[in-house]
């Protein structure tokens, strides 16, 4: 397992390029099985996820390679397997978008049902309940859903949750309605990007869709979908991270490969907590930089066009250094705060309040080692990281490999020290965990009576083989 040694302080200055979209990518990788011929996807980054669902698909009949250029070919050559086994959808859960598009063009699927993950209780009774009124028959069996149909036949569907829109049930919906008999109506349907995108690739696929980034789509099913070429849009929430690394080290830096238009809640907040934006729609960039003291304030994320969850823990690292008091709260997944306790390590001060953490600013944090819980828990204690003052050991960086592109390449292009060890014990004890027992460690007589010796006792308690993993982050 990998580790990350951040040595904080360091403005970031220059120009990088954001990725294509991880989660575009996961359900048009997956509505590309819906589709007879070739699809070949541009933009698809090179992540752990987009592995795992490589592997998925070839389990499911498809022939998947990576052409010179870049672009992922995606054809699919045997449609008789159904099952999408357990071993791969416990890896990562955006495996439930090949639901839709499967039994809309197979008439049967088989598939793992995901659980829960470290932030929160993941249902899919909506995509459930959307599948059923398209005419399939579903049931749950020995932990796997089981959906039949013979031809999915179009409806009225309402796909709103207790928590507002589903953004991957939308997209299975939408993936089977397009192949289904009559007029499919969706009520409540999420107007993320991601969503959109996948409604472009299926229109170029052949599908009939109205409605695209609003909350009713209207789709007219047809008889069948052709393999076709299509663009991923470029990630909102990678941009958004390296916009937030820029305005916490005080940087100066452009960010290439931008859709500005998909980041506003994200570029009114920053500018409200007093980072400079300048955006260039022409060509596609934006330039953040920040330098004087920050403003408190208050975050709530929000389905789209609100501020993403998938944002929220890296806001809630900037507002710890931030002048005040603000509040953090999750409207989306109200649980995602297992980072807010490994930020009070670097010295944050955060209090959870139910549904919301308030967090009283300071004026630095200082490095001290962390341990990742989910991908965007990971980017943010990296933020954290650069941001505090001496250095920082990030573990369980698995979780940011998932979805970030070469994160650590493109913050050290930037100037960010930011160095990736293997956690073993030699290398542990060589490069990363020796500064904190040389420096950090209080004298043998001061341990049981100083202030530190709890401190200690933690950091020594996080150097101890890695607990057997327990829930996993599958955002
Ligand atoms: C997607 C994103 C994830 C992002 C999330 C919210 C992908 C691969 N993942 O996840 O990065 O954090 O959107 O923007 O695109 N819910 C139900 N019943 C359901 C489905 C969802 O109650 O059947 C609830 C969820 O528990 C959650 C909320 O609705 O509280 C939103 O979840 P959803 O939009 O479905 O998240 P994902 O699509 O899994």
């Amino acid at each position: 397992m990998d580790l990350f040694v951040v040595r904080g302080g360091k403005p970031l200055k220059g120009r990088v390029t954001v990725s294509g979209s991880k989660n575009a990518a996961l359900p048009i990788m997956a509505a590309a099985l819906a589709a007879e011929g070739t699809s070949i996807i541009h933009g698809v980054p090179e992540l752990m996820d987009v592995a795992t669902l490589c592997e998925l698909l070839r389990t499911l009949g498809a022939v998947v390679h990576r052409l010179p250029d870049g672009a992922l070919s995606i054809t699919v050559a045997s449609e008789e397997p159904c099952v999408a086994h357990y071993d791969l959808v416990r890896r990562m859960r955006a495996s439930v978008c090949v639901l839709g598009p499967l039994l809309a063009r197979r008439g049967r699927v088989c598939l793992s049902l995901p659980g829960g993950c470290n932030i929160g209780d993941r249902p899919i009774d909506l995509h459930l309940k959307g599948l059923r009124a398209l005419g399939a028959q579903v049931h749950v069996e020995k932990g796997y859903v089981i959906a039949e149909c013979r031809r999915l036949v179009g409806s009225k569907i309402f796909l709103g949750g207790p928590f507002g829109s589903t953004v991957t049930g939308t997209c299975n919906i939408m993936s089977a309605a397009v192949l289904a008999e009559g007029i499919t109506e969706i009520e409540a349907a999420a107007c993320e990007p991601e969503v959109v995108d996948l409604g472009n690739f299926l229109i170029a696929l052949g599908a009939k869709i109205d409605g695209l980034g609003t909350p009713f789509l209207r789709i007219e099913g047809v008889e069948k979908l052709t393999g076709a070429e299509h663009r991923i849009i470029p990630d909102r929430i990678e941009a958004a991270t390296l916009m937030i690394a820029a305005a916490i080290t005080a940087g100066d830096v452009e960010l290439e490969n931008v859709r500005i238009d998909h980041l506003t809640a994200v570029i009114e907040k920053l500018q409200e907590i007093g980072v400079q934006i300048e955006r260039s729609i022409r060509s596609n960039s934006v330039t953040v930089k920040a330098g004087g003291s920050l403003n408190a304030a208050d975050c709530i994320a929000l389905p789209y066009p609100g501020l993403p969850t998938d944002v929220q823990a890296q806001f809630m690292t900037l507002l710890t250094l931030s002048q005040g008091m603000s509040v953090v709260t999750d409207k989306v997944f109200p649980d995602r705060f297992m980072h807010a306790a490994e930020l009070v390590r670097l010295g944050a001060h955060i209090r959870r309040e139910g549904p919301s953490a308030i967090i009283s600013g300071v004026p630095e944090l200082s490095g001290a080692c962390v341990m990742a819980s989910d991908l965007r828990a990971s980017a943010a204690l990296v933020l954290a990281g650069l941001a505090a003052k001496g250095e920082s050991v990030i573990r369980r960086i698995y979780h940011l490999d998932r979805g970030y592109e070469r994160l650590e390449d493109k913050l050290r292009q930037l100037g960010g020290d930011i160095q990736r060890l293997n956690d073993t014990a030699d290398q542990l004890t060589a490069a990363a965990i020796e500064p904190h027992y040389v420096s950090d460690v209080p004298t043998q007589e001061s341990w049981l009576t100083g202030p530190n010796w709890l401190t200690w006792k933690r950091t020594r308690a996080s150097l101890r083989p890695l607990a057997p993993e327990g829930r996993e982050d599958q955002e």
